[in-house]
């Protein structure tokens, strides 16, 4: 398993520049169902999990190639519309093939994701709207087994907020009978960005990113061509991992108006924020001031960002309260920022995060995604050397993180 072996202490100097959204690639690479026409994506960052999407859909019958960011995508025919649990299990988002299988064949049998590090994650909403669009979808051993002879438009009101349940449901309305309204969808910009695809594949969606979208279906989607847009994850971890570690970088390629949040937060723990259309520039020659914060969905604080946050909280000057509201296990990375010396202490879904003058390196261990991310900007200002393990977790969603990050001056190098 790969570490990370980082030593603390330097501030970021340069320019990077933001890879295209892990969030947006995914659901839009199982777009490439509704259609026997090829989807030509460009953006598309180099990560594990788009490469476990585009195993998964090769699995089905889907042709993907890939050079560089491009990758083209054509579902002539679907030999096999399922998702077995093997790849299920790695990566909660191949639930994403449900709705277009179901819209292009009528039928899948894709595997329970089962639950995850930061919750149990149940997908009770995509079945519930798939239901009321006329899909049968029966539990048995793990799978779900769906099926529909014509998926009809249908009012679906959603009892929370979910990306991906929103994008499932968008996808499969784009080819059912009828209009479908989703109500109370998600308003993330990665919604948005599936919708822009659909639409330039044919489909007539309506409301996009806002928490009401219609949907009109049409008898068939054709083959378009999609540029990703940027990651706002991505974009925001280094401006955290800046305001933590001191130092001034421009990251280039970004969406500055998708992490408005994200920004706000960061000028209320002094640091200076220059935007203009695709770049942003952060400077931070202080210690940060704490900065409270409390997740929500889009155009909320971003929970993906959570983690980031409490690491800049640990080494800030006065007490943060962070309060997590979308995932009911989101707090490992606190653990884990206790041993390089955070003062952290977790009180039902909010952590009281005392800054403190300096953190010391140690060995720590990544348990999701963003946790491992924000383990990596502990290490960043912490003294001395810090190892961070299980880093597969770091691969899932950051592209070439420690070339990134050496880029901007830091010591950060992969043990194999
Ligand atoms: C998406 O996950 C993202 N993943 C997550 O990013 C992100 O953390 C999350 O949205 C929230 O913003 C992708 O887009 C691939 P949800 P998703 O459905 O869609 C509950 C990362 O780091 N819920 O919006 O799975 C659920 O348990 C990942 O890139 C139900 O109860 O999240 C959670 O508590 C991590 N029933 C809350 O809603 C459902 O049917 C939000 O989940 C669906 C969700």
């Amino acid at each position: 398993m790969d570490k990370l072996r980082i030593t603390g202490g330097r501030p970021l100097e340069g320019e990077v520049r933001v890879s295209g959204a892990k969030n947006a690639a995914l659901p839009i690479m199982c777009a490439s169902l509704l259609t026997a026409q090829p989807l030509k994506l460009g953006n598309v960052p180099r990560l594990m999990d788009v490469s476990t999407m585009a195993k998964l859909l090769g699995q089905m019958g889907v042709e993907v190639s890939r050079s560089e960011g491009k990758m083209t995508l054509t579902a002539r025919t679907i030999q096999d519309p399922t998702a077995s649990y093997d790849l299920v299990k790695t990566m909660r988002a191949s639930v994403l093939v449900l709705g277009p299988l179901l819209a292009r064949c009528g039928r899948a049998k894709v595997s329970l994701p089962g639950g995850c590090a930061i919750g149990q994650r149940p997908v009770d909403q995509h079945v519930k709207g798939l239901q009321a669009m006329g899909a049968t979808i029966a539990i048995e051993h793990g799978y779900m087994h769906a099926s529909a002879e014509r998926l009809r438009g249908a009012r679906i009101v959603m009892d929370l907020v979910s990306v991906t349940g929103t994008e499932n449901l968008m996808m499969a309305a784009a080819l059912a009978e009828g209009t479908t309204l989703i109500e109370n969808a998600a308003r993330e910009p990665e919604v948005a960005d599936l919708a822009r695809a659909l639409s330039a594949m044919g489909a007539k969606i309506q409301g996009a990113g806002s928490d009401v979208i219609r949907i009109e279906g049409v008898a068939s989607l054709g083959g378009a061509g999609h540029e990703v847009m940027p990651d706002r994850i991505e974009t925001g971890t280094y401006l955290a991992a800046v305001a933590a570690a001191g130092g001034k970088v421009r990251l280039a390629g970004a969406e500055p108006r998708s992490l408005d949040a994200t920004l706000e937060k960061l000028r209320e723990a002094g640091a200076k924020i220059a935007l203009n259309n695709s770049t942003i520039e952060i400077e931070m020659q202080e210690r940060p001031q704490a900065v409270s914060v409390r997740t929500a969905p889009y155009p909320g604080f971003a929970t993906d960002m959570q983690a980031q946050f409490m690491a800049l909280a640990a080494i800030a000057r006065g007490t943060a309260m962070i309060t997590e509201t979308i995932f009911e296990n989101r707090f490992m990375h606190a653990l884990e920022l206790q041993r390089l010396g955070a003062d952290i202490s977790i009180e039902g879904n909010t952590a009281v995060v005392r800054g403190v003058e300096r953190l010391q390196g140690a060995r720590v261990m990544a348990t999701d995604l963003r946790a491992s991310a924000g383990l990596v900007i502990a290490a960043l200002v912490a003294e001395g050397e810090t190892v961070v393990d299980r880093i597969y977790h770091l691969d899932r969603g950051y592209e070439a993180l420690e070339k990134k990050l050496s880029r901007l001056g830091a010591r950060v190098e992969r043990i194999r």
